[in-house]
Parts: structure tokens; sequence; C-alpha cells
């Protein structure tokens, strides 16, 4: 009898320490998948004329239980028709490998905008999604790499999204460039394959090239690759470049008495 009861209450226990542990892992599993609408909503609420609901639910129709292969840049038109993104002039900044650099001046300055402090950026900068077929949910891993196919729901949102910020600049644009690289202009970037492509004269007056000289730079603004992307710009958009050391940048990335037009 005594014992029928410790075992009860043993089992009692062993029952309970195992429904404690499937509920927290059930609750820690959906909490990670519920991960990057959380994150989604709250970098979202910092833009604050965007309706985030709306927003989100345009963003994650693209790629919901699809194929995550099969994603292309047409399905975040809702998403982009959402944003409604306004013309920001004289104000884009682009950037081609010097992500870091460029991001460190635009989080100190606000003279210029990078995609990725738009909104059209800044809501899934640096997460990974997609969805699967036969599920509405948001996944973040099990998604395939950038590379493993063309329409993939990551690689079609940047270039949607980089389309979207070169539809919308206006007047003086710049682009951030490396001189560490043999071709600052590289022809297979998204920068020259998409960002470019759209601007057009006269909605955009000239294209400034900030050549990013670091000590390790092997490369001027008389590099070739630089003279082919004159060639592609739009006839009517004049064009500048200024190699500009990353002390130069980062002392006017700090000091607000810098008047932005002149830190290079
Ligand atoms: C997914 O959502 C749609 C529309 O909201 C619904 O009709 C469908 O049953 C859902 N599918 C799953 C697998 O939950
Ligand atoms: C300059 O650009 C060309 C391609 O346009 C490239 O092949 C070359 O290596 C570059 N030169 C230097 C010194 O970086």
């Amino acid at each position: 009898m005594r014992r029928m009861v410790v075992f009860v209450v043993v089992g009692v226990v062993v029952v309970s320490v195992a429904l404690g542990l499937g509920l927290g892992l059930g609750l820690t599993i959906g909490r990670r998948s519920g991960g990057i609408k959380d994150t989604f909503l709250k970098r979202c609420q910092k833009f604050k004329d965007l309706n985030c609901q709306n927003v989100w639910d345009a963003f994650q129709r693209a790629y919901i239980n699809r194929d995550p292969c099969t994603v292309t840049t047409d399905a975040y038109d809702p998403f982009i028709e959402a944003v409604s993104f306004k013309p920001q002039c004289n104000r884009v900044l682009f950037w081609s490998k010097t992500k870091e650099v460029a991001h460190s001046f635009t989080q100190k300055r606000d003279c210029l905008v990078t995609l990725e402090d738009t909104p059209l950026g800044a809501m899934v900068d640096g997460l990974t999604w997609c969805g699967k077929k036969g599920s509405n949910e948001t996944f973040s891993s099990g998604c395939p790499e950038y590379s493993a196919c063309e329409n993939n729901p990551m690689r079609s949102y940047w270039n949607r999204a980089s389309a979207a910020l070169a539809d919308a600049a206006c007047g003086d644009v710049s682009v951030m460039l490396s001189g560490s690289i043999q071709t600052p202009f590289d022809p297979e970037s998204i920068f020259a394959t998409i960002e470019v492509t759209r601007l057009h004269s006269p909605r955009v007056r000239r294209l400034n090239v900030v050549l990013v000289m670091e000590k390790n730079a092997v490369t001027n603004c008389e590099n070739k690759s630089l003279k082919n992307l004159q060639n592609v710009l739009d006839a009517g958009i004049g064009y500048g470049c200024k190699e500009v050391t990353r002390d130069q940048i980062d002392k006017c990335s700090s000091d607000p008495e810098i008047a932005c037009g002149a830190c290079w």
C-alpha cells in the first residue's frame, strides 16, 4: 500500500516534469518561429506613418506557403506598395562592398540614408526568412542559401527593395564604393545590375562616387571600372568621383559641426 503511494507520487512527478519540459520546448519553438514577426513589427513601429500589421501581411504573403525557390521579385510588389515610400531627394546613399562604413556614417548623420535605414530595408536587415509549401509559417532556419537558387525569398526581396530605393532617388545621389578591391564598380553587383539601371535624368541630377580609401587601398578614381560606370549612366546624369580616406569619413561621422555637404 505504502509502496503504491510512492509509485503514484513518483509517477505524478515524472509526468509533471515531462509535461513541463514539453510545454517549455513547445513555447520555445513557438517563440522562435514568431521571432521574425516580432522583430519586424518592433522595427516597423519606429516609422510612425506605417500601418505595420498591413506591411507585415503584405511582406509574408510574398513567400508564405510556397516552395522557397519560387519567390520572384514581383511577389514583393504588395509589400512595396504597403510601405508607400516617398521620393528621397539628395539623400540616397547606395553602397557596394562598403556596408559597414556606409552604415557607420548614416547611423550618426541623418543627411544621407542607405536602404537599411529606410522602411524598405530596416525591418529585415540581418534576418533570414522563408516559407514552405503546405505551411502558413515563416521559418528562419532551413532556408535556401542566398546563392542556392535565383528566386529565393531573401534575394528577391533585396533586389526588389533596392529597385524601390533607386526609383525613389532624386536630385543628387551618392554611392560608397571600395578602394580596397580591384573592381570598385563590379558589373555583377546589385548596385550595377539594379540600382544604376533605374537612375534616370532629369529626376536624378548627379551621381557622386565616394571611393573609400582604407590603408590597404589598391585603386583610385581613375580605375577603368569607374569609367565603365560613367558610360552606363543615363545621359544627362552628372558624375563625380572622390577618393575619401576612412579617417575623414569617421571624423565627419562623429562631428556634427561639419556640414554633411563638406564631408567630401
Ligand atoms: C493558410 O492560410 C489560408 C488563408 O488564411 C487558409 O485558408 C489555409 O487553410 C491555411 N493553411 C494552413 C496549412 O494552415
Ligand atoms: C580597374 O578596373 C578594371 C576593370 O574595369 C580591373 O580589371 C582592374 O584590375 C582595375 N585596376 C586596378 C589597379 O585596380
